[in-house]
């Protein structure tokens, strides 16, 4: 059986009066036994909110890193860094940065591997835009950056995959849970053929839109192990019944 997580993406949002109004309330939040959870604020707030988090059960995740290690690179953040200053998860290859930022499989296989490498977990975000699922390609891209991100290091227990279809993010419309436990099956499957049984234990995430009022059908699928929710996330009664959602 695999046990269930919730990690919220904060994106670019957050003050450190917000986040204390918001982790407080979380920390009230009552999380089933297998149940895991994490909140994923901004590089700035990392530190602060590892130790707003010491003694609960929600862990920290940061939503980027480098694909190198330390050294003359301007702006990046290593996933030793991360490390030591607590972060336990890192989410790589979200649709807004290879939309926006450019990033492209080969820095998500690089981010992996530097992830993995500092004993920390990745969340691998995969997802087709409209446009690919009108034209019947919505598999073919999930599969392509699923076996991009896997150039360096293939996937194993300590992965996270998030299918995320981009024409639901942050759009209200959700795909639903049939569509999405079609493709969560399609990816499991395609782990199983690359990497073997250790595909059974890989924790699948769905993410676009996800709020408590469609959690738990979502939820219910055979393939879907837990969400990654944006908006939702920042909204502590919304993630709270996320989080109830996914078992007490
Ligand atoms: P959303 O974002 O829940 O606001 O749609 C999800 C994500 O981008 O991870």
């Amino acid at each position: 059986m695999r046990s269930k997580l919730v990690a919220g993406n904060w994106k670019s949002n957050g003050s450190l009066v917000s986040n204390k109004s918001l982790l407080s309330a979380l920390k009230e939040c009552s999380i089933g036994p297998d149940v895991n959870v994490l909140v994923s604020p901004p590089f700035a707030y990392l530190s602060s909110v590892v130790e707003d988090l010491k003694g609960s059960r929600i862990e920290v995740g940061a939503q980027n890193c480098s694909a190198y290690n330390s050294g003359a690179f301007t702006g990046e953040v290593t996933a030793e860094m991360l490390k030591e200053v607590g972060v336990e998860w890192v989410i790589i290859g979200h649709s807004e940065r290879r939309a926006l930022f450019g990033e492209r499989n080969e820095d998500v296989a690089a981010k992996v591997s530097k992830v993995l490498a500092a004993g920390l977990r990745p969340i691998v975000c995969v997802g087709e835009t409209l446009d690919e699922r009108e034209n019947g390609r919505a598999e073919t891209v999930c599969i392509e950056q699923l076996d991009g991100a896997m150039a360096e290091v293939k996937v194993d227990e300590r992965w996270v995959i998030a299918y995320e279809p981009v024409w639901a993010i942050g759009t209200g419309k959700t795909a639903s849970a049939e569509d999405a436990q079609a493709m969560h099956k399609v990816l499991r499957a395609h782990i199983r053929t690359v990497c073997g049984d250790v595909a059974e234990k890989v924790v699948i995430l769905y993410g676009g839109s996800v709020k408590a009022s469609n959690a738990e059908e979502l939820f219910e699928q055979e393939d879907i192990d837990g969400a990654l929710v944006g908006g939702a996330s920042l909204k502590a009664e919304e993630f709270a019944a996320i989080v109830s959602a996914a078992g007490n």
